[in-house]
């Protein structure tokens, strides 16, 4: 095999390989910090989401009502109700592109 057409494959493997890694970190960073309030399926069927009262992420009208600047922000800084902390904010233990990753996660939230 010539050189550049090995090079030219392992690139090509190498892109693969981190396409998978880049992919995963949202469903990851889902279970690993929010599941316990919005599940790891979001219906919120949690001790904690049936108190905090949830909403059902995983339905059409709660889809409808959730609008990407609102989670970005809501994620970031955190949700407050009434001037209580009902979910603290993420920006500081994840990035930009970690939050924007976890939006489209939640937009992937089926029944
Ligand atoms: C301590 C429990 C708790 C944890 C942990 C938690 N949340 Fe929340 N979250 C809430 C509550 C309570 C609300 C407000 C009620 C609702 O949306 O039905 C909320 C609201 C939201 C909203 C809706 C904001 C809007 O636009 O109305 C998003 C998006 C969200 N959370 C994402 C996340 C993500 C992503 C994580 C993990 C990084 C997370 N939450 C972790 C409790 C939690």
């Amino acid at each position: 095999m010539k050189t550049t057409t090995k090079i030219a494959l392992s690139t090509l493997a190498l892109t693969l390989v981190t396409g998978v890694a880049l992919a995963a970190p949202a469903a990851e960073n889902w279970d690993n910090n929010c599941a316990s309030c919005h599940g790891a399926d979001g219906k919120a069927q949690t001790k904690t989401g049936k108190k905090l009262k949830i909403r059902d992420y995983t339905t059409a009208a709660v889809q409808a009502e959730l609008k990407d600047d609102a989670m970005l922000k809501a994620i970031a800084d955190g949700v407050k109700v009434d001037g209580k902390e009902k979910m603290k904010g993420y920006k500081d233990e994840l990035s930009a592109d970690e939050i924007k990753d976890l939006v489209a996660h939640i937009r992937t939230l089926k029944p």
